[in-house]
């Protein structure tokens, strides 16, 4: 599939311009065969420092704006990417490997959360408060946080970006944010689409490059940023936050889950079939809210098993750009030799594989749709995060055995619950240790609602009004001397 070379971009872009750099030249590889996309020019931690020093030189205007002024913009913004929709998705897809029709979800997806913030950007109220005397008054403005770095995942490369740059341009704050080195090319772009829509040079700043950690050291210790934001691996994310603590930065941290999927006896067994498929298999099981851990009824396991079995070997696994793909490749041979490791090891102690369970012959970064029955909650593939397509089944009895087995884990993402019953619904819901529950639905994300998780899932939320407040500092006026 050819590419739209005019969003095709192969440098940083830093201070509203593409800025090569003469270190570290790499490649972007489509992850269907390795082949090579494009040659990218890496930029160093000399360059992270100039898109800093251009965030801070250019945010006291863009702060100075009047909400509605940095609102026009956004939506035009999101009306480019819009416009863009095929293209986007084809860079996409060429870099990440996931279906076109998901590709074309996430750019729909990753533009929501502009328009959304557009909106919002409009509505930053403070509060006035009865004073201590009748000569004051207390009164609450809030502000923009300052500048805002970031570092984002290669497993949404468009909208993991946008839900934290939109909140941040809409409250004046200038933004700066290291794309995946597995996937720049879908941030470039939308950096070409955000200088076409007016967002003046050096507020929305994207540095590309194979080296993490000296730009990473000065995303998260120069003391200019106030905040710095990331979605990735918990693991990465505690020593990210170790490093922000040295200037005291605010922190956002969307980390790894452990999603369990939770299925009722008196759950409608097809709906249940449906959201498991769509939670687990959603690029190729590669996200932070897929279902982990599929927990199942003694009373429907069998049933519930053979329909997930029998739906997720029908699904079409081929390279994403071509039509009627349900699932693409993993993103690298880690991924893959990952994947396999935790099957092999399932199944050397007992797991059965229902359908799947190999690396499929389309290709060494294919792994087939996978359902393992004979789970049992100490194996690796029920305590790790997965990141493939891949669901372990857990038969329980009660719906206290579920709720414990469910909470047994460090982290707390997304859930899932799926029953008829009002009572359990509430009980359940209000039992599980996580930021998020689907109840009866496989997909709980979207810009309406506040993403984020508990434990060691991380802290803030993206999306949703409390997405903003996450951008924004409370400020106390105290007025006094009122009295005439
Ligand atoms: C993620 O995997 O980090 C994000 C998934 C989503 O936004 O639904």
């Amino acid at each position: 599939m050819s590419l739209n070379l005019n969003l095709v971009k192969t440098a940083s872009f830093i201070n509203g311009q593409w800025h090569t750099s003469k270190n570290s030249p790499f490649d972007v590889h489509n992850p269907v065969d390795g082949s090579i996309i494009a040659s990218l020019s890496g930029a160093n931690k000399s360059d992270a420092i100039l898109a800093v020093d251009a965030a801070e030189k250019a945010m006291p205007a863009w702060r100075a704006k009047t909400a509605k002024e940095r609102s026009t913009i956004l939506r035009k913004w999101y009306d480019l990417i819009m416009e863009h929709q095929d293209d986007l998705a084809a860079i996409l897809t060429a870099e990440q490997g996931k279906p076109l029709k998901e590709a074309k979800g996430e750019i729909a997806y990753g533009a929501n959360y502009i328009e959304w913030f557009a909106e919002e950007a409009k509505r930053i109220y403070g509060d006035t408060i009865p004073g201590a005397s009748s000569n004051s008054r207390v009164v609450i403005i809030k502000q923009g946080v300052g500048i805002v770095s970031a570092i984002t995942p290669w497993n949404f490369p468009n909208a993991m970006i946008t839900r934290k740059a939109a909140p941040a341009l809409a409250a004046g704050c200038a933004f700066v944010v290291k794309a995946a080195q597995e996937t720049p090319l879908s941030a470039l772009a939308l950096a070409e689409l955000g200088k076409q829509a007016g967002i003046p040079a050096g507020i929305f700043n994207v540095i590309v490059s194979n080296t993490s950690r000296p730009i990473g050291e000065v995303l998260t210790g120069d003391p200019r940023v106030a905040k710095f934001s990331f979605t990735g691996s918990t693991e990465v994310g505690k020593s990210l936050l170790a490093q922000c603590a040295t200037t005291v930065k605010k922190t956002s941290m969307e980390l790894g889950g452990n999603a369990p999927f939770v299925v009722f006896d008196d759950a409608n067994i097809d709906q249940a079939v449906q959201g498991a498929l769509v939670s687990k298999f959603r690029n190729a099981g590669q996200t932070c809210v897929c279902s982990n851990r599929f927990f199942v009824q003694a009373g429907i396991y069998k049933e519930f098993s053979e329909k997930l079995a029998q739906a997720a070997s029908q699904l079409n696994m081929g390279d994403g750009s071509e039509s009627n793909i349900d699932i693409g490749p993993l993103i690298n041979n880690k991924a893959i030799e990952s994947v396999a490791g935790l099957v092999n090891n399932a199944i050397s102690e007992g797991a059965v594989a229902l359908t799947g369970g190999h690396i499929d012959e389309m290709g060494d970064r294919f792994f087939e749709p996978t359902v393992l029955t004979n789970i049992t909650p100490s194996m690796s593939v029920a305590r790790e995060e997965i990141f493939g397509p891949v669901a372990p089944l857990i038969k329980f009895e009660t719906e206290k055995e579920a709720v414990e087995l469910a909470n047994d884990t460090e982290v707390g993402l997304a859930s899932y619950i799926y029953t008829r019953d009002i009572g359990r619904v509430w009980r359940v819901s209000e039992a599980l240790e996580f930021g998020m529950v689907g109840i009866n639905e496989g997909i709980i994300s979207n810009e309406m609602a506040p993403f984020g998780g508990v434990k060691q899932s991380g802290m803030g939320r993206e999306g949703s009004k409390y997405g903003l407040e996450d951008y924004l500092e409370i400020k106390y006026l105290c007025m006094g001397g009122l009295d005439s």
